[in-house]
């Protein structure tokens, strides 16, 4: 299962392909249809069968699936989308590619995710008057925290739902009755979006793909996929010439993903359970090697939810310090995030600090470690007895705590 630990860089995450990839992309280089062919529908039954989503669209990366989501769920001029600040740019820049604006919603302060009480709590003001339209839940770190209570203030609230699973591919949660759910199944979210990139849980290069219980999201986003063009005879506005008749008629964009790409995620779509319990190992390896280290705080993983576990986030004092001591001893840490309304550009459209205090504390002391496949145990041994040295160094300042 491994590569063997040894004192080489130890990246924070990365792609594990086999001879079987090689062999799949080969079989389409080797045939007619690079692009807009059989091996997309392949790849989109697979990911229905995998997650039991009802419609699969695979498209060019998770970015393009939110924004193709955003639109196909109405988001547009005038609307807010409350989204969490935690999270990779992309989760709020969806709203504004579709003319809408993001509303920071903070974080919880154990699972890092959305926190339902300040969605409920921006839900009281008068309609109208900073209500959004819909709301992006962030499975941060490949965690479905709070799934089921927030898609229940949604409906309570007319809210879309369009869940930012990209790092949750293979993740379950628990429903009040015990029945055992994948991210992806529908249960949650109008729309729920997955990417493809080679640290995400599988991977075509780049990628992405919107699932979805609702047959109109998915015509709808595989239109925008395609320039807003329409093939199906049965929905076109003006009467068919012949064959080759066809209407553009939307704007949309050039999203698709190729064969060849969808090639290499089937295969890796076969090898998904895998890779997450493989992740699963790996961390709880480094619960276990840090569970006597008050230095180290790790996600609250709440009853009933089981992480795909993307990322490996902690909480330590000193990050700045530690970060740099780890990059040096070559563990390629990461800091997952910075939050998205302190980027410049979102200050520059007015958001700025002290919007979501607890997301901001957060990010200060956030440190993401080593995860991934192919990772063996001795390489987390290493990096659990880096990061203790290097802690026993970094005094901890005022700041930190
Ligand atoms: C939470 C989250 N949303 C969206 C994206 C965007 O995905 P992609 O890189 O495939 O466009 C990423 C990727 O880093 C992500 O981590």
């Amino acid at each position: 299962m491994s590569e063997g630990a040894g004192k080489r860089f130890l990246p924070y995450g990365r792609q594990w392909l086999g001879e079987e990839e090689i062999e799949a992309v080969v079989a389409v280089l080797r045939g007619d249809w690079l692009t807009q062919g059989p091996a997309i529908e392949r790849f989109e039954r697979r990911l229905c069968e995998v997650t039991g989503a009802r419609h699969a669209v695979a498209v060019s990366s998770g970015t393009a699936a939110l924004h193709l989501a955003m639109l196909a769920l109405g988001a547009g001029p005038g609307d807010l989308v409350a989204v969490p600040p935690l999270t990779f740019a992309a989760s709020a820049n969806a709203a504004l590619y579709a003319g809408a604006r993001p509303v920071f919603v903070d974080v919880h302060p154990g699972t890092w995710c959305l926190d339902p009480d300040r969605l409920r709590e921006l839900l009281r003001a008068p309609p109208g008057e900073g209500r959004p339209r819909g709301v992006v839940p962030v499975h941060f770190a490949g965690l479905p925290a709070h799934a089921e209570e927030i898609a229940a203030i949604a409906r309570e609230h007319g809210l879309f739902v369009l869940e930012d699973a990209c790092h949750s591919l293979g993740a379950e949660w628990e429903d009040a009755a015990g029945r055992t759910h994948r991210v992806g199944d529908g249960t949650t979210a109008d729309a729920t979006v997955l990417s493809f990139h080679p640290v995400k849980g599988i991977t075509t290069g780049e990628g992405g793909a919107v699932l979805t219980p609702h047959a109109e999201i998915a015509e709808r986003v595989r239109r925008l996929r395609h320039h807003g063009i329409e093939r199906d005879p049965a929905r076109f506005r003006f009467p068919s010439p012949g064959a080759f008749y066809h209407e553009m008629q939307e704007l949309g964009f050039n999203y698709r993903i190729t064969d060849i790409q969808c090639a290499l995620g089937t295969v890796q779509l076969d090898r998904l359970e895998g890779f997450v319990e493989r992740r699963r190992e790996l961390a709880a390896r480094y619960h276990r090697l840090l569970a006597d280290d008050p230095r180290v705080t790790f996600q609250e993983i709440p009853p009933g939810c089981r992480s795909a576990w993307h990322l490996l986030a902690v909480e330590v004092p000193s990050r700045d310090r530690v970060f740099a001591a780890l990059r040096e001893r070559g563990i390629g840490c990461q800091v997952h995030y910075l939050p998205v309304h302190l980027h410049p550009y979102y200050r520059d459209l007015g958001y700025g600090p002290g919007l979501c205090p607890v997301a901001e504390g957060h990010s200060a002391r956030t440190l993401t470690l080593p995860l991934f496949p192919a990772m063996a145990d001795a390489d987390v041994d290493r990096v659990v007895a880096d990061l203790r040295e290097v802690l026993d160094k970094a005094v901890p300042g005022e700041e930190d705590r």
